[in-house]
């Protein structure tokens, strides 16, 4: 019979249960295979008949054993093989991670955030309101809670030059969702996206379904001529900052871009306005939304850069002729909770998000100052985009470093600094690099960026 020797601090059934539950998928007792009884087992192992009770009826639960009337108990037929094996180490997430996992040195991707000026209380404040609010709220509002959405519509109008209204905005997760709600609208999609563009695993929504057109960038951007030639019929553009090559379109761009949609009134754009809050010189960029006078452009946009993250927060702009559409085949709900999308509902009605957004103005400047003080100390390279949104871009010059090693170089000393080959289809742009202005603390950029030109010293070509 079974012996177990029991440790302090632990229920004695669950002890028992455990033992039981684990000899039998060890084929301790084989299938079909009798128990004993209550009395006997608990005498055995000194504990109450209760607790041999507890332990048997928990076994029961989870169908390791059956009773049979005036029989016993006996192990269900379990097959052994399907069981799952026990684990020996802890899940990984239990670990302690080490050096290596903690994380980069230097973090210069062109995705992280600065949040060190976040005004925390307030927005704790604000949670605070929007935990009392959300819980008078017994269902979720289409497409968003209106408050948010009155607040989104007067965010775009000050900062993003667009007027719509609450009805047209769709409150979402994020940008994939985005993407997840506009599919739902158009039967024959063929979508235009940029190359260098969006990240494969940003775009695999789409690439499961549709067959994708990459329209190359050239020096202004998006080209309108090549995605004219194509039969794509939806554009997908970042027209105020170009990821990943950061050009922002000029208006002779835009117009010819929105005139290739007017063609045909089955086209769409979208924008996707993901960083353009930020300026650091010359006149804040409007959104292409804010010339579109067939309402062709369905803006894209996101609170990810300006309060990370964490919050989730993203919208679409619909023109009004996909409204009707879009109630009828919403078919999931990718709202964010109630909770937070009353919070941000708050924090921009009490003027937080403005002075964020104005405060980081300033502050990714200082930074985008210290970075630029830096280039110029160094031979090779040129900036080639650094008045707005979050990283820079740069080259280097061809013939003084091998670029094949450059990125596999600097991650293995843990400097995260992206190549806009990465972003490339033909792998092209291998010289270009983004700084990213969020990931490394004001007071670390400088050392940051020497350190990595001094590592690159090691790829630098021999004359
Ligand atoms: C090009 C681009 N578009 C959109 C987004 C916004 O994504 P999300 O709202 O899912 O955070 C990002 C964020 O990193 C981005 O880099």
């Amino acid at each position: 019979m079974l012996s177990i020797h029991f440790e302090p601090g632990q229920k004695l059934y669950v002890q028992v249960y455990e033992k039981m539950r684990d000899a039998i998928v060890q084929g301790f007792f084989p299938a079909e295979s009798q128990l004993p009884s209550y009395r006997t087992f608990a005498d055995h192992l000194g504990v109450s008949i209760n607790t041999v009770k507890h332990a048997y009826q928990q076994l029961m639960d989870e169908g390791y054993i059956v009773a049979k009337e005036r029989q016993g108990f006996f192990v269900d037929k379990i097959q052994l093989n399907l069981m799952p094996q026990a684990q020996e180490t802890l899940p990984d997430l239990l670990k302690e991670p080490n050096d290596e996992e903690k994380g980069w040195l230097y973090d210069f991707s062109p995705t992280q955030v600065d949040l060190t000026k976040l005004a925390r209380t307030s927005l704790a404040q604000c949670a605070h309101e929007g935990m009392l609010q959300s819980q008078s709220i017994s269902a979720p509002a289409n497409g968003g809670e209106r408050a948010l959405k009155n607040e989104i519509a007067l965010y775009l109008y000050k900062f993003r030059g667009v007027t719509t209204s609450a009805q047209n905005i769709v409150i979402t997760r994020g940008f994939e969702n985005n993407l997840i709600v506009l599919d739902q609208l158009w039967d024959h999609p063929i979508y235009g996206i940029e190359d260098p563009g969006y990240p494969f695993s940003q775009m695999k929504i789409l690439y499961d379904k549709h067959s994708i057109q990459r329209i190359p960038i050239d020096q202004y951007g998006f080209s309108v001529k090549d995605l004219e030639r194509s039969p794509a019929n939806i554009a997908l553009v970042t027209p105020n900052h170009q990821f990943p090559s950061g050009i922002m379109m000029g208006i002779r761009r835009r117009q010819r871009l929105l005139k290739w949609a007017q063609e045909d009134p089955t086209r769409f754009i979208i924008e996707d306005d993901y960083d353009s809050v930020y300026k650091y010189s010359g006149h804040p960029i409007v959104a292409l939304k804010s010339m579109d006078q067939t309402d062709q452009v369905i803006l894209s946009g996101s609170f990810s850069k300006i309060l990370g993250k964490f919050m989730k927060i993203s919208y679409l702009v619909l023109p009004d002729r996909l409204l009707d559409l879009y109630h009828e085949r919403e078919r999931i709900k990718l709202t964010p909770s109630i909770f937070s999308q009353l919070t941000l509902a708050r924090f921009m009605q009490e003027g937080y998000l403005d002075k964020h957004i104005s405060r980081m103005n300033t502050y990714y400047r200082k930074k985008q100052k210290v970075i630029l003080d830096l280039l110029r100390t160094q031979e090779g390279v040129e900036v080639i985009n650094s008045d707005a949104g979050l990283y820079l871009v740069i080259r280097l010059d061809r013939t003084l470093w091998d670029f094949d090693r450059i990125e596999s170089l600097a991650e293995a000393q843990r400097f995260m600094i992206h190549s806009l080959a990465r972003y490339h289809s033909g792998k092209n742009y291998q010289d270009h690099f983004m700084i990213g202005l969020g990931g490394v603390p004001l007071d670390q950029l400088e050392r940051g960026l020497s350190e990595w030109f001094c590592l690159l010293e090691a790829v630098k070509v021999k004359p």
